[in-house]
């Protein structure tokens, strides 16, 4: 029997299209009310002091890599197995992005590799929350606190993670966040950026509006303001924020619902032998729900055969990627983690208008790929 099920699904309800449309009718359609809503209710949602909305999430990592003053000569150290942004955001600056190879177990950076990798030119750390599972951060944040080392995190994936009931973000000087449609809450493309301290909020604020220092209610003619920096255009539109916004009011229950979704997986799935997954935690986002199989392949062919959508994050770790393989120079025996981890996992679907008997389907389809 073939069954359309999608890899991801948005929350956008009819009344936030409503909304959209009409504030794309008011002609307003930047620097308006719902981008200031949006950045105070993610303040409020993640309990970080400051929030400023931005174009993606890759912009609000190469902001806060500038903001951290990272460059030439200076080195961040960056998990191997990630999205390039998060190494991008460090090479924009001119500094290096050092490779890290990640635990197979969790897909996070752990201390004993970070301490590997630690130089006297070691500026800034990024974390990943891979598919939304906390990093071991409070051992990381006091050992950047010893060696002076700027911490940031990349939390992508992570809108609803928490560590010791803290949202991630909030440990390290900044926390990227991104709404990428397959995201837990989408603006198509978007970002916000979280932060507790003023003077790198007011940075960041600056540096994402081509340097200005004037907000656009605070000029008194239009156009008056002074260029501080050599800043960016890294802005969200205001009917992007809007649906931004209108998710995030919702995002409590989305959040319960893939709770409940990686429970029924966990259950459905614990009894396959060729398959290795994350123990349930409270604490992960479920961004999406991995699996890991040797015999990936042959779920792949039984997806593709049902029409059942998946993803894979990511098959090619950085150290692979002709940019980073070739400027480092890097040896792939040193990175076996990651290329493990691309080699062997499958992200399921998972998002709140999956329905019971898809996962049982889309389960009982996985146990017989594997028994073929
Ligand atoms: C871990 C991680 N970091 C950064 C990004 C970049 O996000 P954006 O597309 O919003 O720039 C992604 C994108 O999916 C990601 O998965």
């Amino acid at each position: 029997m073939k069954k359309k099920i999608k890899f991801s699904i948005s929350n956008i309800e009819n009344q936030d299209i409503k909304l959209v449309s009409k504030i794309l009718k008011s002609g307003w359609l930047t620097h308006g009310k719902y981008t200031s809503l949006f950045e105070k209710e993610f303040s409020k949602f993640t309990g970080a002091n400051y929030a400023v909305s931005l174009s993606s999430c890759t912009s609000g990592l190469h902001l806060s890599c500038l903001a951290s003053d990272f460059k030439k000569g200076d080195e961040v150290i960056v998990p191997a197995q990630t999205h390039t942004a998060t190494a991008h955001a460090v090479e924009y600056t001119g500094a290096k992005a050092i490779l890290a190879d990640i635990d197979f177990e969790t897909g996070n950076l752990k201390l004993d590799e970070i301490k590997k990798k630690v130089t006297k030119k070691t500026r800034g750390i990024i974390l990943v929350h891979m598919a939304g599972y906390p990093c071991e951060i409070q051992k990381i944040k006091k050992f950047c606190a010893t060696k002076k080392i700027t911490l940031l995190e990349d939390c992508a994936h992570a809108l609803g993670t928490y560590k010791d009931k803290i949202h991630v973000g909030n440990f390290g000087k900044a926390g990227c966040f991104s709404f990428y449609p397959t995201k837990q809450i989408t603006t198509g493309e978007g970002g916000m950026l979280i932060t507790n301290d003023l003077r790198f909020y007011k940075k960041i604020k600056m540096l994402k509006a081509f340097g200005i220092d004037k907000d656009i209610k605070d000029r008194k003619i239009p156009g008056d303001y002074d260029v501080k920096f050599l800043g960016f255009n890294y802005r969200m539109t205001d009917f992007q924020s809007a649906l931004g916004y209108r998710q995030l009011l919702n995002y409590n229950r989305n959040l319960k619902k893939r709770h409940q979704i990686a429970k029924r997986y966990i259950k459905n799935l614990s009894k396959i032998n060729d398959i290795k997954m994350m123990p349930y935690s409270k604490d992960c986002s479920f961004f999406v729900f991995q699996i890991f199989s040797e015999k990936r392949n042959k779920i792949i062919k039984e997806f593709k055969k049902l029409d059942i959508g998946f993803s894979i994050h990511y098959p090619n770790s950085l150290p692979k990627m002709s940019y980073y393989k070739k400027k480092y120079n890097l040896n792939l025996a040193n990175f076996k983690n990651a290329i493990n981890y691309g080699n062997m996992n499958i992200s399921l679907p998972m998002y709140p208008k999956l329905k019971n008997n898809e996962i049982d389907f889309i389960c009982k389809n996985i146990l017989k790929a594997l028994e073929i």
